[in-house]
């Protein structure tokens, strides 16, 4: 079987992030996004992933060669020369989907983190039979007019996953594509990319297994299969939906990746629990890269992420943060709700707080306060960052 998965696009909103890589070589739980995927599609057999990006080929290829030959699948490219959309690329890669097996292909969004029920797709796919398969998650319910006082109280109190994706719905209904289907054949009705208003409680989650004769229905041109391709399949009968069990988030934006990381966290306990760390000095679900060193008297978690190499030093404090490959937390330095970019310092007793995100080779003095700022790449911050701004 093959797979696609669409990199393209700039990934402006996990700026800054991806201004030192593409965003799905950006780490989420300690390794690459794209690692996530590559690792599950591996698993269900699938022999070859076909990258459709649209700029800087060579640095995601280079860094996906060692995982080649480590995770025994092909990894190919397929380069537009324009951004072609989400449907474009397909086209342009015609020729490595359609390998005349008439089997079906994957294609995947490189922003969604889930627990990639890849075989029950499969299955459901050979069951209804149609040319495309997309996978949904679900909503909670219809917002009312009294939605803001319960979404305050929801911030507060830890929210689920169908909660969240309430939250994601109702801060910005226009953020996802939209999908009414048949409850009980999953035979879709209407897809709605992005709607203005209130179309029903099942999103895209970015995740499809599609017959080659879809191949058919895409011109080699600025395509978007969300409202050029899945609309006509869905008016043919041909789309059905299958709603995603366990979690789904996409992470391409920070607040996004932080409430992923819980429940990629979450969801880790139920699976794996051995892969995450237990002490003393740990609260709820924390994952620690083996060759991350923890100082003494540090209180960690919940929800956090210390990536390969970092130096957490003595009696520092970190909730509900991911800290990159290679960054250093000084001692008494308290950090949450925030990403610290590769190989960036936090000083001591520094306080770096509410959707703080560190790009790479940042460095926060010591003893300084941020509160929400966005710093650029390479940047000494040497005073407090009192209110939410970019740091250029
Ligand atoms: N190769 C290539 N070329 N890839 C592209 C291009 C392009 O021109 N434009 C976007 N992509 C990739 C992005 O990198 C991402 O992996 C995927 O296509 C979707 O683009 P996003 O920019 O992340 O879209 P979105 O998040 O606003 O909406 C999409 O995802 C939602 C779920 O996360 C849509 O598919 C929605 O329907 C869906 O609900
Ligand atoms: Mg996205």
């Amino acid at each position: 079987m093959k797979a696609l998965i669409l990199v393209g696009g700039f990934g402006t909103r996990l700026r800054p992030l991806t201004l030192s890589v593409p965003k799905p070589l950006v780490d989420f739980g300690n390794k690459p996004m794209i690692l996530h995927q590559i690792e599950a599609l591996k698993e269900v057999g699938v022999t070859e992933v076909v990258l459709a990006i649209n700029y800087q080929p060579e640095v995601m290829l280079n860094f996906l060669k060692d995982f080649e030959s480590k995770l025994g699948i092909k990894i190919t490219c397929s380069q537009e020369t324009e951004p072609l959309g989400t449907a474009g690329p397909l086209a342009l890669a015609r020729d490595k989907l359609a390998d005349g097996s008439g089997e079906p292909f994957f294609v995947l969004n490189s922003d969604v983190i889930n627990e990639y029920p890849f075989t029950e797709i499969i299955q459901f796919h050979k069951s209804h039979g149609g040319e495309a398969t997309i996978m949904v998650t679900k909503v909670r319910s219809v917002p009312t007019a009294e939605t803001p006082k319960n979404l305050a109280s929801m911030h507060t109190s830890a929210p689920r996953i169908e909660e969240c994706c309430c939250l994601m719905q109702v801060d910005e209904p226009s953020k996802y594509g939209v999908v009414v289907m048949e409850e009980e054949t999953g035979k879709v009705e209407r897809f709605v990319e992005k709607p203005k208003g209130f179309v029903g409680n099942k999103i895209n989650a970015g995740i499809y297994l599609l017959n080659p004769s879809v191949l058919d229905r895409i011109e080699l041109k600025p395509t978007s299969i969300e409202k050029e391709v899945f609309p006509r399949i869905a008016a043919d009968n041909g789309l059905f939906a299958m709603v995603l069990p366990g979690f789904w988030m996409d992470i391409g934006q920070p607040r996004d990746y932080i409430t992923g990381l819980r429940l990629y966290l979450d969801s880790l306990r139920k699976k794996a629990p051995a892969k995450l760390a237990s002490g003393t000095h740990v609260l709820g679900n924390v994952l620690v890269h083996e060759t991350a060193v923890i100082g003494e008297g540090c209180l960690i978690g919940p929800d956090v992420a210390v990536g390969p190499g970092c130096v957490v030093e003595a009696g520092v404090r970190l909730s509900r943060c991911t800290v990159m490959r290679g960054a250093r937390v000084k001692q008494h330095a308290c950090i949450s709700s925030s990403i610290i970019g590769w190989h960036s310092t936090v000083g001591m007793w520094a306080r770096v707080e509410n959707m703080t995100i560190l790009g790479e080779d940042v460095h926060v003095c010591d003893e300084v306060y941020s509160n929400g700022g966005v710093v650029l790449p390479h940047k000494e911050i040497k005073s407090s960052i009192l209110k939410p701004e970019i740091v250029m």
